[in-house]
């Protein structure tokens, strides 16, 4: 059924739960700045306590037990650590919480998976440049390597940054995640390129410096919807199609899992869409350098947060300089996917299988993780929340066929997230949580919902592949 050594995890990451953001010398991170700004996040919502996991850790481990999780996948705040963003001055009091949160999930036999870097750059990086400045990657590898060094003697699965593409795309194209640019068609792939050239240089330190050691794996974590063409027969909708998964996950993937540079047809894209916007004879897609580490290889596993899947249909390109004009497709939804809770979010269970095939056929049968994934609430609380209930059972069914039918060679699964929390834009009126969070409490009270009843249930049946008896 499941592999043996199968993790069955939850998702967090640091700016969504943990609160505290001046506690004990944090630095001020870009999400701490957006979200002080009127107008920025629904109903001017932040994440100055969201679940104040910095108080209430403790909390979280009770239900971290009560789901009986293998793993838990959280994140570092950056600024907590070093709050300047650099490792002049090393913040003891953000160590110290770090340190108990990774001892206390080992002492209760939960492995943790971290993420460095969640979406929070510390606001002073910014202040240079934040992920547009080339010298951006030196620091991160500080920052990494500064991590390496304190957690990895305990930490052996980690991943460098999540979802470039949402960081480069929401933040520097649409400006709808901190830190809020709209420079459309320009700064997304300059965060894009720094952001792997970033990873990169991380990975390699670990390589160099602590793999020996510590026997840890690195990999970053991207976004893929599972895409369709809207019109299976139409050549211009399959290969618009194609198109997007470059611009998506391609982006990201196939530099590190391919060629160790952008997909052609993304390349080409931009190059020919560069010369006629008039860009200079330059092209608005950076270019590696060979005298820097090499992007090829840099991924231990393939890490995945699947949401939603989409059709896609030719055209959309609008002639000005953006990333849509520069693809040239555009992405709908079916309507016999039912949407549920969040406006983007068509429950398709089916489309992960789909595209863990897709994964194993493109990227060189990597073993994968899938990091995130999960169904959102939103309006009146349901804690009895039997559609979500089903969601879950129905993903993990299709996990299963991908591993057993299709041969993926999945390790891991981790719901997001294991709380409700600040939902970015949407502040706290999406919830994604296994267990909802009482944001009116002060005492931040946590509940399990019937959803998170039910997954408890699949990994004891599954844990440990203990059971030999097929899925229902
Ligand atoms: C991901 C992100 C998470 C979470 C989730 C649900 O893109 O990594 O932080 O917000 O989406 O929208």
């Amino acid at each position: 059924m499941f592999p043996r050594e199968f993790a069955w995890g939850a998702a967090t990451a640091a700016y969504q739960i943990e609160g505290g953001w001046q506690a004990d010398g944090k630095g001020p991170n870009i999400w701490d700045t957006f979200c002080h700004e009127k107008g920025r996040v629904f109903e001017e919502h932040n994440g100055d306590v969201a679940c104040n996991s910095y108080e209430l850790w403790e909390k979280d481990l009770e239900c971290i037990q009560q789901l009986g999780l293998t793993h838990y996948r959280l994140s570092l705040s950056w600024a907590r650590l070093l709050p300047d963003g650099t490792t002049s001055h090393v913040n003891q009091k953000g160590v110290q919480y770090y340190n108990k949160v990774i001892d206390d999930l080992l002492a209760c036999n939960v492995s943790p998976m971290v993420t460095l870097y969640h979406l929070d750059l510390p606001q002073a990086l910014q202040g240079q440049g934040g992920w547009k400045s080339p010298d951006i990657a030196t620091l991160f590898d500080s920052y990494a390597k500064f991590c390496f060094q304190t957690f990895g003697d305990r930490v052996k699965l980690w991943i460098t940054i999540n979802e470039p593409y949402v960081c480069a795309k929401l933040g520097h194209e649409d400006g709808i995640h901190a830190p809020g640019l709209k420079e459309p068609g320009i700064a997304a792939y300059l965060v894009g390129h720094n952001m792997l050239r970033a990873h990169a240089m991380a990975w390699h330190s670990y390589n160099s410096f602590y793999r020996t050691k510590q026997k840890g794996a690195v990999s970053l974590a991207f976004n893929s919807d599972w895409l369709e063409p809207l019109n299976a027969g139409c050549t211009e909708d399959i290969a618009a199609t194609e198109r997007y998964f470059a611009f998506t996950l391609g982006w990201f993937a196939w530099p590190v899992f391919v060629t160790g540079d952008y997909p052609e047809l993304m390349r080409s894209a931009i190059d020919a869409q560069s010369k006629k916007t008039g860009c200079s004879g330059s092209s608005r897609l950076p270019s590696f350098s060979k005298d820097e580490p090499a992007i090829l290889g840099t991924a231990d596993f393939f890490a995945l947060n699947y949401y939603t899947s989409r059709k896609v249909k030719a055209g959309g390109g609008c002639g000005k300089m953006c990333m849509v004009s520069d693809q040239d497709a555009e992405v709908v939804l079916d309507p016999s996917w039912p949407i549920c809770g969040v406006s983007w979010l068509a429950v398709v269970p089916h489309g992960l299988r789909k595209l863990l095939k897709y994964i194993k056929d493109t990227f060189n049968n990597p073993a994968v993780y899938i990091t995130e994934n999960g169904f959102s609430q939103v309006g009146p609380l349901q804690i009895e929340d039997v559609q979500r209930s089903g969601f879950y059972k129905d993903t993990i069914l299709e996990v299963a066929k991908a591993i057993q039918e299709d041969e993926v060679n999945v390790r891991g699964y981790f719901a997001w997230s294991l709380l409700d929390n600040f939902e970015w834009a949407d502040g706290f009126s999406v919830r994604f949580g296994l267990f909802h969070v009482d944001f009116a409490d002060a005492k931040r009270s946590r509940t399990i919902y019937q959803s998170g009843r039910e997954y408890a249930k699949i990994i004891s049946k599954y844990k440990c592949g203990q059971s030999k008896e097929k899925t229902e």
